[in-house]
């Protein structure tokens, strides 16, 4: 049985423990042990009923206080502790929006596709096309049909890469390769571009490279002359280098007849004034039209070929070609 005392000892056991409790957690255990169904508090509760009149009203009274007493200093205590532990929380978790974030290193395009791309978008605006052609490629498009024929030095292996147990397929030498490819696909007029990577067997200085990018053109239309080839061109060279004073002089391909070779009139980063190959170009051989299929009375047509690398390399003080293609960000990054 219950006495007074007894309550006021328990309420005070409660109240002790409930100051006592540094969590959420142990709060929870707290409340469950003093005032949960198994609780002292709740025997004595249940017991109300069962005791006579006069105890009724004491014990009754008293339990009832304990109970709302400690029920609200559980309340108190549990709103301290969750504030504490979320203040605690937010501390730990603090992030400092100030803070610089870690940067992420921007990629930027290579100094080889920027010309690349300039030159395009000249052409671009002269109305020509972009043609693909394929790296792998056959002696027939590299060569033959190229009025290259079998024996020519060109297409010796000392200077070709030939591909392994595939006879007549190896790298191209040149992006002239697609020339044909695109006359046999399509109909003139045609006026097309084609950049892409060659491949050679020299790469004996500094200037050489087993793999170098060219960026070939071919026109097709009726009557054409050397005067529009020589006009595209010293527009190009102009767009590209704002150089004004050009020099064409004769040159040799088996696929052009006549042949040229461009020279522009180049002021370098150093403020020397030099001569600079450009290109090659000459007028479509009719050969050339033969193996394409085309009527080579009809169509005539013009054709140019220029170092993509040595464009850059000249125009950006770059002194050696493997430059180009190490993947050295200290090199590469001063052209982003
Ligand atoms: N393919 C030649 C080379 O690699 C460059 C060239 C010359 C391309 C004359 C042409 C051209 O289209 O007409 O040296």
């Amino acid at each position: 049985m219950a006495t007074a005392e007894d309550i006021a000892k328990l309420t005070a056991a409660a109240l002790a423990d409930t100051a006592a409790a540094d969590s959420p957690a142990a709060l929870e255990e707290v409340r469950v042990s003093h005032t949960g169904r198994r609780s002292q508090l709740a025997e004595i509760l249940a017991s109300i009923g069962s005791l006579s009149g006069e105890e009724r009203g004491i014990i009754g009274k008293a339990a009832n206080i304990a109970r709302r007493d400690i029920e609200a200093a559980l309340a108190t205590r549990k709103t301290d502790l969750d504030a504490r532990e979320l203040t605690e929380r937010l501390t730990r978790d603090r992030t400092d929006v100030t803070l610089p974030g870690d940067p992420y290193p921007a990629g930027a395009m290579h100094l080889l596709s920027q010309v690349r791309l300039e030159i395009e978008e000249i052409f671009l605006a002269l109305g020509y096309e972009i043609a693909d052609g394929p790296e792998v490629e056959t002696e027939h498009y590299n060569f033959t049909a190229l009025n290259t024929p079998e024996g020519h030095p060109a297409r010796s292996s000392s200077d070709t890469f030939y591909v392994d147990g595939a006879p007549g397929v190896i790298l191209r030498t040149q992006t002239s390769s697609v020339q044909v490819r695109v006359m046999e696909a399509r109909t003139p007029p045609l006026y097309v571009i084609s950049p892409g990577a060659v491949y050679r067997r020299d790469d004996v200085d500094a200037t050489h490279s087993p793999m170098f990018h060219q960026l070939e053109g071919l026109a097709v239309d009726e009557g054409l002359s050397l005067a529009h080839l020589t006009g595209t061109l010293k527009h190009v060279a102009s767009q590209l280098l704002g150089s004004t004073e050009y020099r064409i002089i004769p040159d040799f391909f088996p696929f052009t007849e006549p042949s040229i070779q461009l020279l522009v009139r180049w002021i370098d980063r150093t403020g020397k004034s030099s001569w600079m190959e450009l290109l090659g170009a000459g007028m479509v051989d009719p050969n050339v039209f033969r193996f394409a299929g085309y009527d080579a009375e009809r169509w005539t047509g013009f054709a140019f070929g220029m170092g993509l690398d040595r464009i850059a390399m000249v125009r950006h003080g770059v002194p050696d070609l493997r430059m180009l293609f190490d993947g050295d960000l200290r090199f590469l990054e001063q052209f982003s």
